[in-house]
């Protein structure tokens, strides 16, 4: 369904260009013959320089045209944030459900491209945005082929978080497309300013997901640029429903695993010993770290060993490289870590894994919602968030009365008693699952899972 409306859109659009030259013809050959009829006397005039008068008053038409491309604020500052990028143009939900999007050209766009002009890195009312037809673009505009992914974002593109956030929505459009529309560019902005920089981490997960490597438009050329084809998301995931962000997770997955060459072949599941159990430890180095990295190990390593067929892996996110951590995680069913960026890949652990959390003191008297992302990720991403440990105790900062201040960043502590108790039960209840699916799908779902990756 999701396809077939895509290709008709694709239809629409090329018809719409195809009859663009057709159309300005008509009107200037129309222009041209009143012309003649008004003014002129038909037979000599007619003789005397038809092609060129022909041409001459279609110029005129295409130079109205091109003046007539009207530039407005990419960020309207009468309007809030989330409605300020592109604030006279509505984006629409196709198909319901989907986060609410602009394509250019499209007959919502009367088959006019999207250009920017977008120099300011600091000031989005400084940039300005407006629409032009193909072949009568505005002066010193160029034409930038293929298609832009443009994404406006009130986050940020180098937060890997937040970042995930804004990725979602472009590769379900991707997957949608049939996996055909690639994406030549990204345009990034933040509250209408150019950003040119995204974590490599995101980057790497952009590429695998749509299969163009990224290249971010820095807009550092004199002049406007119009895109061949422009897909805009300015609001994250806004409007998606949970059902198609979880669908989009699994394609993401999916699509870092085949990138990586994540061997389905080698799991467990085609091994027959599918009801292991393997905990994977992610520690930070610096920032939220474990105080005794060791001790913590020890815990979840005895508690494993309860457990037939566990396995506990330890490594350090700071050291692994995007596909190390997508191999790894990829053979996680337990992912044990501290509050980060690092969580993010909880991502491309199968559906219904678990996570467990860590948070040094201070988070939960202070910190908010906020800190809560991971569990709404594990919520998207079809994952069992099982739980958070706060640090109960601390010396407070003899200068710093904000708990949070004085806290959020530092080493965490642990508490073997809670860990262990905690563990045992993560621990049995994710293998019984585990068995659980063995038995009802003994081929491994996961297998199947990992080499179809669904574009549609
Ligand atoms: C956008 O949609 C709203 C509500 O559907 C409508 O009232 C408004 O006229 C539309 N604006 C444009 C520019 O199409
Ligand atoms: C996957 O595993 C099989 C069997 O172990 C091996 O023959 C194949 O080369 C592996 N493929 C990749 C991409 O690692
Ligand atoms: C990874 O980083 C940690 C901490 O920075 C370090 O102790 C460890 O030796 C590193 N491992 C590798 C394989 O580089
Ligand atoms: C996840 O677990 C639930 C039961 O807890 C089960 O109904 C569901 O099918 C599982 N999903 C997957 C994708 O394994
Ligand atoms: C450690 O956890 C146990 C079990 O929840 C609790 O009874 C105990 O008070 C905790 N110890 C400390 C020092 O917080």
């Amino acid at each position: 369904m999701a396809k077939i409306a895509t290709n008709t859109n694709h239809v629409i659009v090329k018809s719409a260009l195809c009859l663009l030259p057709p159309l300005l013809l008509t009107v200037a050959f129309y222009l041209h013959f009143q012309t003649q009829l008004s003014i002129f006397s038909p037979v000599c005039r007619c003789a005397s320089q038809p092609a060129a008068g022909a041409g001459a008053v279609e110029d005129h038409v295409v130079d109205r045209l091109r003046a007539s491309a009207t530039f407005l604020p990419l960020k309207d500052t009468r309007q809030g944030a989330e409605t300020w990028f592109l604030s006279t143009l509505n984006a629409t939900a196709e198909p319901e459900g989907e986060a609410r999007n602009l394509v250019f050209p499209s007959p919502a766009s009367a088959g006019r491209l999207l250009c920017l002009a977008a120099p300011s890195r600091h000031d989005g009312a400084r940039n300005a945005y407006a629409l032009a037809w193909r072949d009568a673009l505005p002066r010193g505009a160029a034409l930038l082929p293929g298609l832009a992914f443009v994404s406006e974002t009130a986050y940020d593109h180098t937060n890997i978080w937040h970042g995930l956030t804004s990725l979602v929505p472009f590769a379900s459009w991707h997957a949608r497309s049939g996996c055909r529309a690639r994406p030549a560019r990204w345009a990034l902005f933040h509250h209408g300013e150019v950003r040119t920089e995204m974590s490599g981490w995101l980057a790497a997960l952009a590429e695998a997901a749509t299969g163009a490597a990224v290249a971010i438009e820095t807009f550092d050329a004199p002049g406007p640029a119009c895109f061949e084809e422009a897909a805009v998301f300015r609001a994250n995931v806004a409007g998606m429903n949970k059902e198609r962000i979880l669908r989009a997770a699994d394609f993401m997955r999916c699509r870092a695993r085949a990138y990586c060459g994540v061997n389905a072949s080698s799991k467990p599941g085609s091994g027959g010993d599918d009801s292991g159990l393997r905990v994977t430890l992610l520690f930070r180095t610096g920032a939220r770290a474990f105080k005794d990295e060791a001790a913590v190990t020890r815990v979840f390593q005895k508690e494993c060993r309860r457990v037939a067929g566990c396995d506990v892996a330890a490594a350090h996110a700071n050291n692994l490289t995007f596909c190390d951590q997508v191999r790894l995680l990829s053979s996680t069913d337990v992912l044990i870590s501290a509050h980060g960026a690092q969580m993010t890949n909880m991502l491309f652990m199968d559906r219904n894994s678990s996570v467990m959390e860590f948070y040094p003191l201070g988070w939960e008297q202070r910190a908010g919602g906020g800190q809560y992302v991971f569990q709404w990720m594990a919520d998207w991403t079809g994952m069992r968030h099982e739980g958070s440990w706060w640090e109960p105790v601390g010396e407070p900062c003899p200068d710093n009365p904000d708990i949070l201040d004085c806290w959020k960043d530092r080493q965490i502590g642990h508490n073997e008693t809670y860990f262990a108790v905690w563990a045992a039960r993560v621990f049995a209840a994710a293998r019984e699952r585990k068995r659980g699916n063995a038995v009802g799908d003994p081929a491994g779902g996961r297998s199947r899972e990992a080499t179809v990756c669904r574009c549609s």
